[in-house]
């Protein structure tokens, strides 16, 4: 059995590696050519100390002088000595750049697209290779005709194979504009990521979750994995938007309200006409 580790650096690029039962974070590291800070490789030298923010793990051998008792306590690990015993977010102190690894380039062919409402749009595109990212992070996603990139959260459950987006339509935005008169099915997206560290952690206290607009699309995501991994925790959302056009989702809203043990959201809509 393997399991995801999603290592997150500094700069903000995060890599999602495989890593089989009972092997190290730094061997899965070392097998995905990502080259994360290492040295003695026997818990002696502290040179691979990461903060782990979530998942399970045992911890081989290692001295006072690599892990105090309080860094452990606050969840340090040494990824020498990590075995993962569950999916886990790794952050790692140093640059993608530093540790030989970049943000992924991914490509995907669009396979819906559809208007929500007067002011939204939302598509899915069907990559051509699995991408592993956390529930809440984004891609940049190029503009198909031209070279620039806009940033858009997924809607989709992580482990979803096809990747959806919901994009409020600017009467000029670019993304909008081709979405609006240009885009087919079929169109080919190029994208890069995942990125950001807005993801959901292990719900350890009730959940309160706060979107507007299009702003919902992150959290879709993280309330669609909350449905394949349930939690106790109660879970709240408000969900606030400028018009009665811009309220989207709603049946969506509606099915996880039925699905998750104890989840509710209310609307807010700014405008009172
Ligand atoms: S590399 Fe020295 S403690 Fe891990």
């Amino acid at each position: 059995m393997a399991f995801n580790i999603a290592l997150q650096f500094e700069d903000g690029v995060s890599r999602i590696i495989p890593c089989e039962s009972g092997e190290l974070v730094a061997d899965a590291a070392y097998r995905a050519k990502i080259n994360i800070p290492l040295d003695c490789r026997d818990g002696a030298c502290g040179t691979c100390k990461c903060h782990c923010e979530s998942g399970a793990f045992t911890m081989g051998d290692y001295i006072e002088d690599a892990l105090t008792d309080e860094e452990a306590a606050e969840g340090f690990v040494l990824t020498c000595q990590m075995r993962p015993t569950s999916d886990c977010v790794v952050r790692v102190p140093a640059s993608s750049a530093a540790c030989k690894t970049e943000v992924a380039t991914h490509g995907g062919k669009l396979v819906r697209i559809a208007r929500d409402s007067a002011t939204t749009v939302s598509f899915t595109v069907q990559a051509e290779r699995p991408l592993a990212f956390l529930p809440g992070q984004y891609v940049n996603l190029t503009v198909p005709g031209s070279k620039q990139t806009r940033s858009y959260s997924f809607s989709s459950a992580p482990d979803s194979a096809d990747l959806s987006f919901l994009i409020r339509d600017v009467p000029d935005g670019l993304m909008s504009t081709y979405m609006r008169s240009a885009a087919q099915p079929e169109d080919f997206m190029m994208f890069t990521g995942p990125y950001g560290s807005f993801y959901l952690r292990t719900p350890v206290r009730p959940i309160l979750m706060l979107a507007g607009g299009t702003g919902l699309a992150p959290f879709l995501s993280m309330l669609l994995w909350l449905k394949d991994h349930p939690t106790t925790q109660p879970i709240r959302l408000g969900y606030g938007v400028n018009t009665n056009d811009d309220l989207v989702e709603v049946e969506a809203l509606d099915a996880l309200k039925a699905a998750l043990p104890d989840f509710d959201y209310f609307t807010c809509v700014v405008d009172k006409e």
